[in-house]
This record gives C-alpha cells, structure tokens and sequence, in this order.
C-alpha cells in the first residue's frame, strides 16, 4: 500500500515507519521535528519537513494514498494545562485540517494515536473501548475529540478508521543497522525514562509520588505496553478496517504494574540502586488504570508479547546509547 505517516519522525510513528517499509508498503511521512529527530526516519521514506495543517499539499486526490496513520501531535498533559490553545491548534486544528484533505483526496484508511488517558473510572476494574470518557486536561480532551470527529467523518462517507488507544507506550526497538529508536522527550514526564536517567546519574533522585493509594503496594498502578507491540497494532489495523466503519482499540498489557515494580524492575534490570524519595500525591492521578485488551485480542488477533523486564532492558540500552553518545541518534 501507499501510506502516509504523520509523525514518523517520532517515537512511536517512527517505529511503525520502520515497519511499514520493511513489510513493504510505499511510506511517505510529514512530520514538523518539533519533537522528532531526522536520523528517526527511514532511508526509504519519502520525508515532507512541514505541518500537518498543510497536509491537503501532499494528501491530493492524484497522490493516490491507500491510507494514513496518523501520530503527529503535541503530547505532554502539564504543557496542555498551562497553553491549552497549543494543543486546540496543535492537535485538533491540525486534525481538523488532516481529515478535511483526507476526505478531498478519497483516502480510504485511517489509522490514528488516541489514548487510554482519557478514560474515567474507580480503578474497580480494567478500562474497555465503552468504559465513560472524562478527560481530565486539554491534551486527552483533544484525543476524545478527534476521535469524536474521525467517527462523524466515517458516518459521512466511506473512509474507514481505527483508533488505537495506547496506555503507555515503552521500551525500544533497534534497527538492523544497530541504531536504537526510542523514547525521549523533553522535558521528560513519563516513568520508565525518569527511572532510567536517574539510574544513569542524570537525576540525582527518584520522587515516588504518593505510597497510601488504596493498590497492592500503595504506589499507582499503571499500564504499559511496548513500542514494538504498539506497532504491530498498527499493522493489522490495516487490514481490519472496513469502509465507513471507525472501531476503537485499547492496547495495553492488560494487568498494569505499580510504579514501585516498575521501580524495583529498573533497579534489577540496571544494577543500579539509586536514591528514592517518597513524595505527596499529585493532584489528579487515578489510583489505577489499566486497560482491557480483550476487543484487541479477539477482533486483530493482537496480545502483547513482551514482558515488562524485556521492555525495560531495551529502554536501559537506549538510554545508555544516548548517554555516551555511542548512539548515531536522536538529535535534530
Ligand atoms: N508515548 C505514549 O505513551 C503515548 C500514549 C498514548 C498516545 N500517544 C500518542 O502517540 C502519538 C505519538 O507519540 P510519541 O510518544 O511518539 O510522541 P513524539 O513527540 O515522539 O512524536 C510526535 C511526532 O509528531 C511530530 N509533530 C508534532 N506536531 C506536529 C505537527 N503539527 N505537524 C507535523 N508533525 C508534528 C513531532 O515532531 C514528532 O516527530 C501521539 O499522537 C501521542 O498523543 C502516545
């Protein structure tokens, strides 16, 4: 097929970029390199530097796309509740935008990045695709409403779409020229990375945000997947989507860690055993969220593969490659 990847020059698009063309598709990507890195980008793709607001130049009804997927975002929840109007513009202008060339065009398929955050619930029992939505800050409110928006545009006509709603995306895929692609982001906010840097003396301490959450150790239970299943995700949605038809799938591993087993994993897994300070409660952070991956499992036949010592094994070497600069990565 021909695709287009917006973001690819990220974290997770990269990854699937990568895929894509080894399992032979035409890969195009439009990515900005607000986030992303050019060495991310595969040698075969076809790169477009440029937002995805100007997406209707390159998504043209002569371009002949088979299909879309679609990661370009902004993504950082403190950010969206300090500057929502970056993320209105960001993510759903530019989602807006996005979807009004891919109706002009006719492409038929579309794959977008939505996530397990904006689910509400008691923690009582794992998230399904019908569990309440109740963003809780701008960033997650622009996924639901995408989603919202991506659903009308498939009622309307005959796209067809998934939306795949990761919980957290982790750990690192190597290529086969032994480059690492793999997360960080700056400033940096999500666990395993935080866990991994201190491990490496770029942090002097780890703050466990809260320990009396009503959990099997007291600390929040969290979901997490691995980039590489994530992207396998994003291949066999491909072949599921049908003709006006949007469907939903949360990916996760299912079962969630605490964040002090994803503590002690990173301790074992990096022989590092560095300082932890306990901390209060962060305003707003559920107990536990986890999802069900049930629909996922049953509908594109996907379980996630690897473990979580697995995941954080590649993430440790990723970061190691990025600390000594042995790494030819990662930076624009
Ligand atoms: N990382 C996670 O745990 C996670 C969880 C749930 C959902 N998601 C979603 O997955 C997608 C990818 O996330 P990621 O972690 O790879 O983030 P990332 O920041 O590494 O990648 C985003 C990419 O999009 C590009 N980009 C941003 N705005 C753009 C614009 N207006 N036009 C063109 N390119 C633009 C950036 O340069 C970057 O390359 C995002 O949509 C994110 O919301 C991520």
């Amino acid at each position: 097929m021909k695709l287009l990847v917006t973001g690819g020059a990220g974290y997770i698009g990269s990854v699937v970029a990568h895929q894509l063309v080894a399992a032979g598709h035409q890969v195009e990507i439009i990515d900005d390199l607000s986030t992303g890195h050019m060495t991310n980008l595969p040698g075969a793709a076809t790169f477009h530097r440029m937002s995805i607001h100007q997406a209707a130049d390159i998504i043209t009804p002569d371009a002949g796309f088979d299909g879309v997927l679609h990661f370009a975002a902004s993504i950082e929840v403190a950010e969206s509740v300090r500057n929502p109007e970056k993320y209105w513009y960001q993510n759903i202008e530019g989602g807006l935008a996005l979807l009004r060339a891919i109706r002009g065009a006719g492409v038929p398929r579309l794959v977008f990045s939505s996530t397990g955050s904006l689910y509400h619930g008691d923690g009582t029992r794992p998230f399904d695709e019908t569990a309440e939505i109740r963003p809780q800050n701008p960033y997650a409110a622009t996924k639901a409403t995408i989603d919202m928006m991506i659903a009308g545009e498939c009622g309307a006509g005959r796209l067809g779409a998934v939306s795949l709603r990761y919980f957290n995306a982790c750990g690192a895929a190597k290529l086969g020229d032994g480059r690492w692609l793999g997360e960080r982001h700056d400033p940096e906010s999500h666990l395993i990375p935080i866990l991994l840097q201190t491990a490496l003396g770029e942090r002097e301490s780890f703050t466990l945000y809260g320990t009396d959450y009503p959990t099997e150790d007291g600390t929040c239970r969290r979901d997490y997947v691995d980039v590489r299943d994530l992207c396998d995700a994003h291949l066999m949605a491909l072949d599921v989507i049908e003709p006006g038809r949007h469907e939903i799938f949360n990916l996760g591993n299912g079962q969630g860690f605490s964040n002090r087993q994803v503590l002690e994993t990173v301790k074992a897994v990096t022989g590092v055993d560095f300082p932890v300070v306990v901390g209060a409660r962060r305003p707003g952070d559920p107990a536990v969220s986890v999802a069900s991956n049930e629909k996922a499992h049953r509908v594109l036949g996907w379980k996630p593969t690897i473990e979580l010592v697995g995941t954080i094994a590649s993430a440790w070497e990723f970061h190691q490659a990025v600390h000594d600069g042995s790494a030819q990565l990662i930076r624009r």
